[in-house]
């Protein structure tokens, strides 16, 4: 696997001495994170309550408003809230994150991962403001673009700042960590939303975007006085301050291991010449196709439906106002405890358990709702429906959501970074995060269109889809639970569809790079 790098370390035994200590420099890298993990999962929240309040609708899309007042019970409910301008208020951002990811890399690359950073936490910062002072629709959605330009940048520096700050045996916490920050973003969110929504005189929902100010000052005034990774200093040229930062950041004078380590590895990472070529080749067929399905199929669960819509949903099927927020916050709540599942159990259980697990779990959720649904609203999405009846509903959600949080939701990352060569990694990571925020554009994009169209069997849609990627899953992925990254080869070679794919052996030693993904590396690479 390794095979066409000319520089190799033997990475498990060398990264097993390196210096494992946490300190202040690691425990404050690991607060900006948070922020970085946090402006994510506040997006992904914030819109779906917004688009729900009443004062903002009659603002921006009163035609929206007045199809919801004057169609409460009488007319199709699927419909009421599809319109092209609302959902590219939500959708605008991740389409912006999607073309940012492509220079973000370049950039943290170039000038540093704080740079990166500090750059995204401004453009963040602009959007938030332009959003909470915004006065039509055109300030709203220019708001939403800088702010997916800032996400776009901080998802791809923040992670991969943590990653090479972090003792390398703490990788793999870090990295479900970053999810688990995003996920109490968007419960944050949902709170906010809840809150804002009492304020009198209807401009809670200012409140609402423009606090997304909050996490960005934090992240640019973190990356002001954080020093840049070691790993970034060597790669730039700057190897006397790399290893003065090395010694910083491990409390510790005795860093010449890791020191050389992360010179081999970047002398490596230089040895690639064509990673995109690479990819395409037939022995890493299995990881280009896994660096697109694991994403796409991570989205096609539909979970951004429930974190995007989840208000808009719950007022969909009859809920009052503040029932649709106080639901929106439940579900979060489950998202957040469910994560911590994953974070006790992923080294344990292992990946492939969870993965089947919850994916058994959501396809028993959605074809319920669905069936829920379909009984009160029919065709016609006309209904009542009773407070019993909607507590049924969001029991079912909650049961989709923890299914999700506990497993494709922190394994859509943490898979693929386990699992790309060194050779590749690069490419195969950014084909990954690529894939993710198309997709995730194309649902915010197209579900209330959907929902419109397709009415209750859009649940069964989502549940057919995670039909198939459980059966993926059973059949295509191998497990990686506790398989070094010098030995990843193997679990393709000994499968019963890939091993035709995949003729090169292992060499049994790995390079700097693989063992950082052995420790379970980042979200995104440069
Ligand atoms: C996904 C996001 C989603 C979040 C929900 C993440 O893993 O990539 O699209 O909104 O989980 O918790």
């Amino acid at each position: 696997m390794a095979g066409g790098v000319s520089s190799t370390v033997n990475g498990g035994e060398a990264a097993a001495s390196f210096p494992a200590k946490m300190t202040i420099h690691v425990i404050l890298a690991c607060l900006v994170a948070s922020f970085g993990g946090l402006i994510f999962g506040y997006d992904v929240g914030i819109s779906g309550g917004v688009t729900s309040m009443d004062p903002f609708l009659m603002k921006f899309f009163p035609d929206v408003y007045r199809k919801e007042e004057t169609s409460v019970v009488s007319s199709n409910q699927y419909c009421k809230f599809n319109s092209q301008m609302l959902t590219l208020f939500t959708s605008s951002l991740y389409l912006a994150a999607l073309i940012a990811s492509f220079f973000a890399s370049t950039v943290t690359r170039v000038f540093g991962r704080k740079m990166s950073m500090l750059g995204g936490g401004l453009v963040f910062l602009a959007g938030a403001i332009i959003n909470g002072f915004a006065r039509d629709v055109a300030m709203l959605i220019i708001g939403r673009i800088l702010l997916g330009i800032g996400i776009g940048f901080s998802n791809q520096s923040v992670p991969l700042y943590l990653s090479e700050t972090a003792p390398p045996k703490h990788r793999g916490m870090f990295n479900i960590c970053f999810q688990l920050m995003v996920t109490i973003g968007i419960l944050v969110a949902n709170l906010i939303n809840y809150g804002t929504a009492m304020i009198h005189g209807g401009w809670g929902w200012r409140v609402s975007l423009g606090l997304a100010a909050v996490p960005a000052i934090m992240i640019v005034i973190g990356s002001l006085f954080l020093p840049d990774t070691p790993n970034s200093l060597i790669e730039r040229g700057h190897r006397d301050k790399a290893k003065a930062m090395l010694r910083r950041v491990r409390g510790t004078d005795d860093v010449q291991a890791e020191y050389d380590y992360l010179v081999a590895a970047s002398e490596a990472s230089k040895a690639v010449k064509h990673p995109w070529r690479s990819l395409m080749q037939r022995k890493h067929r299995p990881q280009l196709v896994m660096s697109i399905l694991i994403p796409v199929f991570q989205q096609l669960t539909g979970i951004n439906v429930v974190m995007f819509y989840a208000p808009v949903l719950f007022k969909t099927i009859g809920f009052g106002s503040n029932a649709s927020l106080i639901s929106a916050v439940i579900t979060g709540g489950f998202n957040v405890v469910a994560t911590f599942v994953a974070i006790f159990t992923v080294d344990r259980l292992g990946r492939r358990p969870l993965l089947l697990e919850g994916g058994l779990q959501m396809i028993i959720a959605q074809f319920i709702l669905g069936s829920l649904i379909a009984l009160k609203f029919g065709f016609n999405g006309i209904a009542v429906i009773s407070s019993g009846y909607a507590i049924l509903v969001v029991a079912f959600i909650c049961l989709f959501v923890t299914a999700f949080a506990w497993s494709w939701g922190p394994l859509g990352w943490l898979v693929p970074s386990e699992i790309y060569p060194l050779e590749i990694r690069s490419a195969a990571q950014s084909v990954t995060v690529s894939f993710n925020m198309l997709f995730t554009f194309i649902v915010a994009e197209v579900f209330l269109l959907m929902l419109c169209h397709m009415k209750f069997v859009l649940f069964y849609f989502f549940g057919a889809c995670e039909i198939i990627m459980t059966v993926f899953i059973y059949l295509f992925l191998p497990e990686t639970k506790n398989i070094p990254i010098e030995e990843m080869d193997k679990i393709w070679k000994n499968h019963w569809f890939w091993s035709t794919y995949v003729t090169v052996t292992g060499t049994g030693t790995a390079t700097a790079d693989e063992v950082d993904l052995e420790m379970g590396n980042t979200h995104n690479v440069i």
